[in-house]
């Protein structure tokens, strides 16, 4: 049976930290987690995944928002050592090298963005909702959105960026407002 990693101090440090090893963006990657330490903390400071950030830290801004074994997640909310074993996306794999992905030319073709804070967590977010299944109207990106809050440019062009993409993604046509 798998050891409960909550249970005793089984450490590598002798500190209360564990090592926490995750497959992320397609490479295995491993740290030092203390047992305390947000699964947020542990991508930007063990492992340098800075894209992903913090606004609140308690599970409401969604800027650090991630897919993790192919869902959605706040990585603020998750401890780091309930990760170990995991599959995780973070915005930093989105692109292939320099080639942006179709979402994230759809956020810069609409001016989806304007300081950036938000965009990675809007950015995962939306790209776990289009692997569900296609965004049909504006009601159904507003609903895509609508865990993650922006604070600067407003949503327009994010929704408009969702359509295109969907309609890229799915075949455009469908029956629908325009945004
Ligand atoms: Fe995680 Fe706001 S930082 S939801
Ligand atoms: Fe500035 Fe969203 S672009 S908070």
């Amino acid at each position: 049976m798998e050891p409960d990693v909550l249970d005793g101090p089984d450490t590598t440090d002798g500190a209360g930290a564990r090592v926490v090893s995750v497959i992320v963006n397609g490479e295995r990657r491993g740290g030092l987690a203390p047992v305390r330490m947000t699964l947020a903390d542990f991508l930007r400071h063990e492992l340098g995944l800075t894209g992903t950030h913090l606004g609140c830290e308690h599970g409401v801004c969604g800027a650090c928002t991630i897919i993790l074994n192919g869902a959605a997640v706040r990585s603020c909310l998750l401890l780091a050592i309930q990760a170990d074993g995991a599959t995780i996306e973070t915005v930093e794999g989105l692109a292939e090298g320099d080639e942006l992905s179709p979402l994230q030319q759809a956020f810069h073709r609409n001016h989806a963005l304007q300081c950036g804070f938000c965009t990675g967590g809007f950015l995962m977010s939306i790209t776990a909702a289009l692997r569900d299944g296609p965004v049909t109207t504006d009601d159904e990106a507003r609903e895509v959105l609508s865990g993650n809050i922006c604070r600067c440019t407003g949503y327009a062009g994010m929704i408009r960026a969702v359509r295109e993409t969907s309609d890229e993604t799915y075949g455009a046509g469908r029956n629908g407002e325009t945004a």
